[in-house]
């Protein structure tokens, strides 16, 4: 992974770099903690990492939302939706893309899930959302994390064109309506909002950017279906819990009651282990499938889902462990 990182650093312009890497963890990864108690003597001839979330998938771990892929590569969120799809990995399109959402449907083959920001205009932010349900999205992920951008996340953004930027919003702007503006998070986004798109779009609501067990059972009782354990790669608030160390607490207040996710620093197979043992049902990666795009295209997203599925095979099966739901806590321990 680090020379995959070495080499999309290669390929992109500095300041693209610079904004994808921009809050990322430096130092040892907060997975690192969590040690493995592996059993012994399982028959692991087969290993099964099928799972149902919103979806049936192939494999637990998928791509989280990020924006703008074609500031890394013209193949853009297309490529990445087609590569999923192609690995049976849930795929999670940004409100800030820089595709067409029904063009982004058409490219993926298999089921994927539309993120949302709520905008400060909320009739767009309506539009998009019934875009995304009536394109075939099966579920939402809304981000909770984000009342504004956070200094160290989209602020100084590399130049992008407007016709790739507002690709999607264009369309739904009040003549002489400034887009940037109209498109800039709402402060005043709640909880009660989780039902209303809920019944928007007739889908299940994720809430994303959670890392307190309250904060995971408010957004339950209001109605999520889900919640996403993830410190928004470090681009929101600074020197959070990291997502590792919070997952298992709110895993623990959410129970069966609702979908659990989590991503942050997963970096190979053995992290998404501790996560998928420490209670989540899928893992998410950020900036991997960024640097696999940006070196080539689908072809390298496909290769950073294919080698992070083949690594949790692997130590699944070390672990002792034949299907995703023997993943439990007391395969781990804190260090
Ligand atoms: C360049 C970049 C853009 C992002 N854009 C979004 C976004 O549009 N919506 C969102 O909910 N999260 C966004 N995120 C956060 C990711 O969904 C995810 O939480 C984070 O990248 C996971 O950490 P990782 O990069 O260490 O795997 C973005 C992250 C990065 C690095």
């Amino acid at each position: 992974m680090i020379e995959l990182a070495q080499r999309a650093e290669r390929e992109l312009p500095p300041e693209v770099w610079a904004y994808l890497m921009r809050g990322a963890t430096v130092g040892e990864s907060p997975w690192e903690r969590w040690r493995f108690a592996p059993r012994v003597l399982r028959d692991v001839r087969s290993i099964d990492t099928t799972t149902k979330v919103f979806g049936a998938w192939r494999s637990p771990i998928g791509i989280a939302p990020t924006a703008f892929h074609r500031l890394v590569h013209p193949g853009g969120e297309a490529a990445v939706a087609r590569a999923a799809a192609e690995c049976g990995a849930p795929f999670v399109l940004s409100m800030r893309a820089t595709t067409r959402i029904e063009d982004v449907a058409a490219a993926a083959t298999g089921p994927w899930w539309q993120q949302v920001y709520l905008m400060r205009d909320r009739g767009i932010t309506d539009e998009l959302v019934r875009r995304a349900a009536a394109a075939g999205a099966t579920a939402l992920v809304l981000t909770g994390d984000t009342p504004y951008v956070g200094r160290s996340g989209g602020r100084g953004l590399p130049p992008l064109d407007d016709d790739l930027a507002l690709v999607n919003v264009a369309q739904h702007l009040p003549p002489g309506a400034d887009a940037w503006a109209a498109i800039e998070q709402d402060a005043g986004a709640c909880v009660e909002d989780i039902g209303r798109l809920a019944d928007l779009a007739g889908l299940p609501v994720v809430v994303k950017g959670v890392l307190r067990a309250d904060e995971a059972r408010r957004c339950v009782d209001a109605g999520a279906a889900g919640i996403w354990v993830s410190d928004h790669g470090g681009r929101q608030l600074g020197r959070t819990v990291a997502p590792a160390q919070a997952l298992p607490r709110v895993a623990a207040a959410v129970g069966a009651e609702a979908t659990v996710l989590v991503d942050g620093d997963v970096r190979d197979g053995l992290d998404a282990l501790a996560a998928l043992a420490l209670g989540a049902d899928a893992v998410f990666v950020g900036r991997p499938i960024l640097w696999g795009l940006a070196v080539s295209g689908a072809d390298g997203v496909r290769s950073v889902l294919n080698d992070l599925h083949d690594e949790l095979r692997h130590v699944m099966g070390l672990a002792g462990a034949s299907r995703i739901a023997e993943l439990s806590d007391d395969l781990v321990v804190a260090r």
